[in-house]
């Protein structure tokens, strides 16, 4: 937990109710590198980022992942920006610390630097996000310089890049034979002006040189130990989806089992009439 991003009160006392919060600023993401690790989380509605808002986590992105845990797609591909601007305005409801991110979803950024604009413009004015994450490498850094110039924050995410998915044939693990490859975009990122870049599926060992070689914070996803954050998924590490379960997932909570186990006892005491009890009822 950072130093003074709390004032007043002691770290339990900070993270009740009451606790004066201060919000985290693209500058604190990037002062975190060598300092300490950051921590990341998606989320898509108001209340889990409530939750996790409230649990100390520093950036909370709403990923494009949503079109998979949220709608069921089978991959992020058909995801469009009315929907990132949708839940992200339902996760900004949610946070008062937090770095809110939003991702910019496959074909909002790549057919033209004036529509990448415009897209990146809309998700910032009418969704409340603080940054936008765009997949792609050294081939975006012009544009994101000029995103950059416009005064959007803007995240990177490169290696492994779902957004490819139908190009690439699946998803693949980076960095085994595009090491080069990667820490170029790392720097050209940089040198564009991106505030810090996701690695997702990149070896450790490439992950580590990245994170050695830039001076922004890396935000690992399967990357390995040496990233300068770490990144998951709401419903993967609460164990609420399990279409697809990736190696790098830690599960810390078995929630999708607790809801079913409760959901089955309402169904049960529905039916046999247990549920509701006259103490649930109004009276005259
Ligand atoms: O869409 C997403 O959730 C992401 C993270 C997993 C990095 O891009």
């Amino acid at each position: 937990m950072s130093e003074g991003f709390f004032v007043n009160t002691q770290m339990e006392d900070n993270l009740s109710k009451h606790a004066e919060v201060k919000k985290i600023t693209v500058n604190n993401i990037k002062n975190m590198k060598h300092k300490e690790k950051i921590v990341c989380l998606t989320a898509y509605d108001y209340t889990s980022a409530k939750i996790i808002d409230e649990s100390g986590v520093d950036l909370i992105l709403v990923g494009d992942s949503l079109g998979m845990v949220m709608n069921g797609y089978e991959s992020t591909i058909p995801v469009t920006v009315d929907e990132i601007i949708y839940h992200t305005k339902s996760v900004k409801k949610g946070i008062k610390r937090a770095f809110l991110v939003a991702d910019m979803p496959f074909g909002s950024y790549q057919i033209s630097d004036e529509q990448a604009l415009t897209n990146a413009v809309r998700i910032i004015k009418e969704s409340g996000a603080e940054a936008i994450k765009l997949e792609g490498g050294k081939e975006f850094a012009p544009l994101v310089k000029k995103m950059v110039k416009m005064g959007i924050n803007v995240m990177g995410h490169i290696g492994l890049m779902p957004q490819q998915v139908l190009a690439e044939g699946g998803y693949k693990i980076q960095g085994r034979h595009n090491e080069e490859k990667l820490i170029e975009d790392a720097i050209a990122l940089e040198e564009a002006g991106v505030f810090s870049i996701v690695l997702e599926g990149v070896v450790d060992e490439v992950s580590k040189k990245i994170t050695e070689k830039i001076s922004i914070p890396t935000i690992g996803i399967g990357a390995g130990i040496h990233c300068d954050g770490q990144i998951l998924v709401f419903q993967d590490i609460f164990g609420m989806f399990d279409d697809f379960v990736p190696k790098f997932v830690k599960q810390y909570a078995n929630v999708g089992k607790i809801i079913k186990e409760a959901a089955m006892t309402y169904c049960k005491e529905v039916k046999s009439s247990e549920f509701p009890e006259d103490k649930h009822s109004f009276k005259r």
